[in-house]
């Protein structure tokens, strides 16, 4: 099935708890709960019983990550890359490996994990380190798309949803370090990042 396309969806009300930083809630926890599920029954039938390596990038995937393989009915070996970019902001600077894959991956079947493919600046570094170690074929696989800020060439097999080109958090994805653990995605308020980037450190030139 296709990634379910958010570009024209409404906004849906926000708990109010979460209302001071969050401007509107894009999908709700039902919402990614059943299109986990589905991504789930697809990658399950592409594989075909064969022993995959998950390879997931830190830290953004977790409970997408944990919510996906649960239902996983696949014998499979789990690995984490860590990869961060630097600036605390919402746009991706230069990327460093801050955790670098165990498992060998050499004619192994590899599902590669993340949250949101946005440039593609990442998802491009991160498969060119893996094909060096020569897979016998990579899926990649994100819950979230935006592909109005790509940059780079390259696209996900498995994509859960297509989404506007806003700053989203909660169900893994930060900003600068928060709001990882809310169990919905939304949008968050633009005066968030605005009081956050007057409260950093200028950059050096
Ligand atoms: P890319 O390298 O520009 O494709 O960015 C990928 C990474 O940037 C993701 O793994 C996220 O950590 C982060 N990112 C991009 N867009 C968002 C967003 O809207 N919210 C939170 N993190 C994001
Ligand atoms: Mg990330």
């Amino acid at each position: 099935m296709p990634a379910r396309d958010l570009a024209q969806a409404k906004p849906l009300p926000v708990p109010k708890q979460w209302q001071k930083e969050i401007e509107s809630l894009l999908i709700t926890e039902d919402q990614i709960a059943a299109r986990v599920a589905e991504m789930t029954a697809e990658i399950q039938r592409d594989f075909k019983g064969r022993e995959l390596v998950v390879v997931s990038l830190l830290t953004g995937t977790v409970l997408f990550l944990a919510d996906l393989i649960r239902h996983l009915e696949l014998p499979l070996r789990l690995d984490f890359m860590g990869v961060s970019s630097y600036g605390g902001g919402t746009e991706s600077g230069d990327l460093v490996f801050t955790k670098e894959l165990r498992l060998d991956v050499a004619g192994r079947d590899v599902l590669l994990v993340d949250d949101i493919l946005d440039t593609g600046k990442t998802m491009d570094r991160v498969l060119a380190k893996l094909f060096v170690l020569r897979p016998r074929r990579i899926k990649t696989c994100v819950l979230l798309d935006k592909p109005s800020r790509r940059v780079e060439k390259v696209q996900a097999d498995y994509v859960g949803f297509t989404i506007p080109d806003k700053f989203v958090v909660g169900y893994g994805l930060d900003f600068a370090e928060r709001y990882r653990n809310l169990p919905f995605v939304g949008v968050l308020h633009p005066k968030v990042y605005r009081q956050h980037a007057r409260t950093l450190p200028r950059k050096k030139r």
